[in-house]
C-alpha cells in the first residue's frame, strides 16, 4: 500500500497504460486511465473531443481531473502524453504523487502507435522522424516533471514495473 500515487507520464506509446495495468495487478493499486475517464465523462472519443472542441478544451479537462486525483492514494495515474505540457498540471501531479517518466525510442514508439487511429496529435505525423521531432520538443518538460525516469525499450512489462518500484523505494 502506497500512501501516495504513482503518476505515469511520457510520450504516446511509451507504455503508460500497459505499465499501469501491471502495477495495479502486482501491487493491488487502483488505476486511473486519464484519457479513458475523460472519454467517459464527455461521452466522446479523444479524437472527437479534439475535432469538436479543440485541444485547449481537452487540456482543461486534464487539468480538472488532475486536481481531483490528488485526493487519492495508492493509485496509478496513467496520464495522457501531453498532460505535462501545462505547468499547473505538473504542480497537481506532485501534490500527492511520485512522477515517473517512461521513455522509449522514436522507433519503438512508432511500432507501438502505428496501427492506432485515436491519437489526434499524431495525425499526419505517424512516422519515426516526426515522432522524434515532437518528442524532442517536449523532452525538457517531461524531464523537468519527472522524479524518476525508466526506459522501456527492449524490456518486458514486468521488468519495467519491478525497476520502477525499486527506484521508488530507494527514494523513500
Ligand atoms: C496526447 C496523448 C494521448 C491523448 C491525446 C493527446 C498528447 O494519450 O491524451 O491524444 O498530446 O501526447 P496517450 O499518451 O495515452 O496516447
Amino acid at each position: 500500500m502506497f500512501d501516495y500515487n504513482i503518476v505515469l507520464i511520457g510520450f504516446m506509446g511509451a507504455g503508460k497504460s500497459t505499465v499501469a495495468d501491471c502495477l495495479s495487478a502486482r501491487y493491488a493499486m487502483e488505476t486511473v486511465e486519464m484519457d479513458q475517464v475523460i472519454e467517459e465523462r464527455q461521452a466522446m472519443s479523444i479524437r472527437d473531443i479534439f475535432a469538436v472542441h479543440g485541444e485547449e478544451y481537452f487540456r482543461d479537462l486534464e487539468t480538472q481531473l488532475l486536481i481531483e486525483l490528488k485526493d487519492q492514494k495508492n493509485t496509478v495515474i496513467s496520464c495522457g502524453g501531453g498532460a505535462v505540457l501545462r505547468e499547473r498540471n505538473v504542480d497537481e501531479m506532485k501534490k500527492n504523487g511520485r512522477v515517473v517518466l517512461l521513455t522509449a525510442s522514436p522507433k519503438t514508439v512508432y511500432e507501438r502507435v502505428k496501427d492506432s487511429s485515436g491519437r489526434p496529435v499524431l495525425k499526419g505525423r505517424k512516422n519515426v522522424k516526426d515522432i522524434e521531432e515532437l518528442m524532442e520538443q517536449r523532452r525538457e518538460k517531461y524531464e523537468a516533471a519527472a522524479d524518476i525516469v525508466v526506459n522501456t525499450d527492449n524490456k518486458t512489462i514486468p521488468a519495467v514495473c519491478e525497476e520502477l518500484i525499486q527506484r521508488l523505494r530507494e527514494m523513500e
